[in-house]
């Protein structure tokens, strides 16, 4: 494996770079004002509010809440990963990017994989041609409707019966036969050696939207089991994130992407003209699986199988969308008839009937429509319960136009008054849910106090100089509000690099815990840059804030400690030298 790239070469790419012209390349922008606009990539909107800051070298957009860096843009729009967002950049400044470790490799090992399954693929369609065997997989899938075109396109394949089919073409040396095993494609037996893990099925490669090679599936011919099979976890194949048909579908008209569970759904929906399906690969949906998805679309339909499996695999899916569903997206769901899964009701009914649009409920339909049916909504009592129920589902709602109206409802609904359900929703709800611990006594600033700190960040991303207005990071220390010591990272950060902009800094925590509300924080700062704003004043004032309550907060450790009457001198000193605060709360 290559090493990894130093974080110093990162921000000295930044700083060569500029993300107007990364993004203009591709999105052209126009200048409005001290930024640069154009109509927002990631949702289909009808005016601008994609929003590209020179200054912050960060894009937001106030639709959709994207936002990032030049190499989240790359990564989000390009659907490059990590690396390869950082060398096309690295290319565009004329520069080579180092690795830890003093050695430059361009390729790693799972470049070496991608090649190989690439072999693997041609290998299994060739098998489909031209082995003795193969009449009864090209008999099963005429059988399933398949069209020579459609297996073609989705360059299904054959793996022969028996035990060493693939490593006998393949596999000529022990390095070739490891680099297989790597790849997934072979079993290790107990004695030593290797057989071929995919024996008499018919083969459908896997492949990421890029067109990289990932895994298979394999479906047996008959009634044996497992029906499916798929490649293990290797280091190039998650399960829980891949879509099957991404690639085939990444052309396609994109103004709805439907969800399927199955290889032959979405193979007998692309056979009927509906070439915008992907399919998880037996598993639930997932959240990395729906980041790939509103990559691709705003508007996702899922479409299960009408069986029990199928609905429990809806409402998971419902659960899974909720705090993804920012402005601009929308999901709804196609629910089969029973016994129906879109294979065989696309088959039956055809194009129309599966697409029109009246077959299609919406998330919100299908959340209160469910929800509502379970509680008697004529009695104070069941209003009451329904309430309970339905409040977990809102918070996990991102703020947008759809939770309002969904609020809006919902109170209808239980004959409440919207305030009251603002307040019930902030309170946390009489909980029904998960049992949360018990809020410590006493903590009522901690809302307030997480914003005062979120505040100072939000200044110091968008004007890092700030950072030199405060006295040295000492200051902070034993403050214990929530993300202090975060601040006193970022102005050790700050410091060190005078003149470094919000990208960089954002980039240091790439990967971090602290990465999505760092994001949040440099794009939401948009009233910052009112002329008559004074950021200078605003820090001070904020920073006298911290210190203020960092006093007090150390003079109520003081004095808990004089009361144990165990103060040194010191202390007690200490003590006297903060004063008493001008009035002093009950409680404090
Ligand atoms: P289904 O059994 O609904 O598949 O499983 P299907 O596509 O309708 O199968 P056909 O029509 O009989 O060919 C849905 C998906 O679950 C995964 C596969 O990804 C399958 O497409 N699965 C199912 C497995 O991984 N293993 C299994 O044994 C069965
Ligand atoms: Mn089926």
């Amino acid at each position: 494996m290559a090493g990894r790239i130093p974080q110093h070469f990162i921000d000295d790419l930044l700083s060569r770079i500029d993300i107007v012209d990364v993004i203009d390349s591709v999105v052209p922008l126009r200048k409005a004002g001290k930024n640069h606009q154009a109509l927002c990539p990631f949702h289909e909107e009808k005016t601008p509010s994609f929003t590209v800051s020179q200054d912050k070298q960060f894009y937001h957009c106030f639709g959709c809440g994207a936002n990032g860096t030049a190499i989240s843009f790359l990564m989000e729009y390009s659907h490059m990963d990590f690396v390869e967002a950082v060398e096309t950049l690295a290319a565009k400044a004329g520069l080579e990017v180092p690795r830890e470790g003093g050695y430059v490799r361009k390729d790693d090992d799972r470049t070496e994989l991608y090649e190989l399954l690439e072999l693997v693929i041609e290998y299994y369609r060739r098998q489909l041609r031209e082995h003795p065997l193969a009449t009864r997989a090209v008999e099963y899938l005429k059988g399933r409707g398949i069209t020579g075109e459609l297996a073609a396109k989705f360059e299904l394949g054959f793996a022969p019966p028996g035990w060493d089919n693939l490593i006998n073409a393949l596999g000529k040396s022990d390095a070739a036969v490891q680099r297989l095993a790597a790849a997934g494609m072979l079993i290790k037996r107990d004695t030593g050696g290797y057989y071929d893990r995919f024996r008499d099925r018919v083969m459908f490669p896997i492949r990421d939207q890029r067109g990289r090679a990932l895994g298979f599936g394999g479906r047996v011919l008959d009634e044996g089991t497992p029906k499916y099979l798929n490649s293990p976890e290797t280091p190039v194949f998650h399960k829980g994130r891949e879509l099957y048909g991404a690639y085939q579908a990444r052309a396609a008209s994109l103004d709805r992407l439907y969800v399927v569970e199955g290889y032959m759904d979405a193979l007998a929906l692309v056979q009927f003209g509906i070439t915008h399906v992907v399919a998880t690969l037996g598993t639930a949906v997932t959240r990395d699986h729906l980041e790939r998805i509103f990559r691709l679309t705003s508007r996702v339909v899922f479409c299960f199988d009408g069986d029990e499996a199928g609905r429990q695999a809806a409402w998971r899916a419902l659960e899974t969308s909720l705090p993804l569903l920012n402005d601009g997206r929308s999901v709804y769901f196609r629910f089969m008839p029973e016994g129906d899964d879109p294979d065989s009701f696309v088959r039956r009914q055809g194009r129309v009937e599966f697409e029109a649009d009246a077959g299609l409920v919406p998330l919100s339909d299908y959340l209160l429509n469910t929800l509502r049916g379970k509680f008697e909504l004529g009695t104070r009592e069941g209003r009451a319960l329904f309430l309970d129920a339905v409040a977990p589902y809102l918070r996990s709602l991102p703020a947008s136009a759809l939770k309002r109206l969904l609020l809006r409802d919902v109170a209808t609904l239980a004959a409440a008054d919207p305030a009251d359900l603002d307040a019930l929703l902030a309170s946390g709800g009489p909980a029904k849910s998960a049992p949360r611990p018990a809020a410590p006594a006493r903590t009522p600033a901690r809302g307030t106090d997480r914003t005062l700190v979120g505040q100072l960040i939000r200044l110091l991303l968008h004007r890092p100089e700030l950072a030199l207005l405060a006295p040295e990071p000492v200051e902070l220390q034993g403050v214990s509000l929530p993300g202090t010591d975060f601040v006193q990272q970022l102005l050790e950060l700050i410091r060190s690099n005078p003149g470094i902009r919000c990208a960089t800094i954002v980039e240091h925590w790439r990967g971090s815990r602290y990465e999505g509300r760092l994001r949040e924080l440099a794009a939401g700062s948009e009233a910052l840059d009112a002329e008559d704003f004074d950021l200078e004043a605003e820090f001070q004032s904020i920073w006298r804030e911290v210190q203020t309550r960092k006093g007090r907060q150390r003079r109520k450790e003081l004095t808990q400690v004089e009361r144990l009457s165990d103060l040194s001198e010191e202390g007690k000193a200490a003590l006297r030298s903060l004063g008493r605060p001008p009035k002093v709360d009950a409680g404090e």
